[in-house]
């Protein structure tokens, strides 16, 4: 009996020590569990000798027994109370010194990139006009990108898009695969899988074997459009250009035609708008004309019709080819294009909405 008495004692000596070093709740769990757990407790392990004994000794052993287990509560509960106000001050004293009333960092919010926003707002402008969205595939066949618009297989023209042929693979002619240099393929592909009368708009990646510098891009953006019906005539492209034009830069603009050639159309055009930066007055940017070069035009060429299985008696239809970069650089006053592609934040800041 009084080995069970020493036991218990020296067990709740032990404990209020454990107890009055622990530093953590997780701590002082497991001592709670180690000494007054209920089925492994220490203490629930002295009482287990209980039944041998006497009555007066039952009392004794039961008594103090009692007593370890009140006062051991006791200590676990105080050592939690300390040690959530210790847990509470740390958390105030780091907060001390802030001023809670200051705003928050500011969070920036992400926007299309600046081609893209052009794009789109090229785009929405002939989708509106009632264009339909036309899209084709940036790796084409020799066939769609320069055979059927008109560049037959040694026509000098070829030379002056650069081309960049797909190694090793050909089509069904046995053609070199390349990557397009012109959006002008997705006509081809339209007229073959549509009868007229049709309008599209097809915008999309070139690309083209150049050297890099402010003004050229190995890789660049056109929106490519399309009308064929049985009247179509020249006024038409105008119209729709002048709407374009007058959208994209504000309702001062004017917009000239002068003659250009490229195989797929007759006439070939190339378009200008009256530069908005000296309003027509003369600049660095329009090279002191009042002018500034934009895009590609004209009425699709009977070949082309030929081509796609036509009949060029029966239809007529105009083309335009637009620069997307070269349209972003003149709307933001931008001189060197390579800045649309680098990406740097500062700039992509400042020219996007
Ligand atoms: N595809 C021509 C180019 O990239 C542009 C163009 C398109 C010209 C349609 C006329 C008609 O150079």
């Amino acid at each position: 009996m009084s080995s069970l008495l020493n036991q218990l004692h020296s067990l709740r000596a032990q404990a209020q020590q454990d107890i009055a070093q622990a530093d953590s709740l997780e701590g002082l769990e497991t001592l709670r569990v180690r000494y007054l757990g209920r089925k492994d407790g220490q203490l629930t392990k002295i009482l287990q000798a209980l039944p041998s004994l006497s009555p007066e000794e039952k009392k004794v052993l039961g008594r103090e027994a009692n007593e370890a287990k009140i006062s051991l509560e006791t200590a676990l509960n105080e050592k939690k109370g300390a040690i959530e106000e210790k847990t509470l001050n740390a958390v105030l004293s780091a907060a001390a010194g802030q001023d809670l009333t200051l705003p928050e960092s500011p969070l920036s919010v992400g926007r299309r990139h600046p081609l893209a926003q052009v794009m789109d707002d090229i785009v929405g402008c002939f989708l509106r006009l009632g264009f339909n969205l036309a899209e084709g595939p940036e790796v084409e066949t020799d066939f769609n990108n320069f055979t059927a618009l008109n560049h037959p297989p040694d026509h000098p023209a070829r030379d002056s898009h650069d081309t960049f042929y797909v190694k090793n693979f050909r089509d069904g002619e046995g053609l070199p695969l390349l990557l397009r240099t012109h959006t002008s393929p997705v006509q081809i592909r339209h007229m073959q899988t549509h009868k007229p009368p049709l309008s599209i708009v097809a915008p999309g990646r070139v690309f083209r074997h150049e050297a890099v510098d402010a003004t050229h891009s190995f890789v660049f953006h056109q929106v490519e459009g399309l009308a064929v019906d049985v009247d179509i005539s020249v006024a038409d492209l105008k119209g729709v250009l002048g709407l374009f034009a007058r959208h994209v830069f504000g309702s001062n603009v004017e917009i000239r035609f002068r003659p250009a050639y490229f195989p797929f159309v007759e006439p070939g055009i190339e378009v200008d708008i009256s530069c908005t930066l000296c309003e027509g007055k003369g600049c660095r940017v329009c090279k002191q004309t009042g002018w500034v070069e934009m895009l590609g035009a004209g009425m699709v060429n009977p070949n082309v019709f030929r081509a796609v299985g036509y009949d060029p008696d029966k239809v007529t239809g105009y083309a335009f080819g637009i620069g997307v970069e070269r349209v972003a650089m003149f709307k933001y006053g931008v001189d060197d294009m390579r800045l649309f592609f680098e990406n740097d934040v500062r700039f992509l800041r400042q020219v996007s909405r």
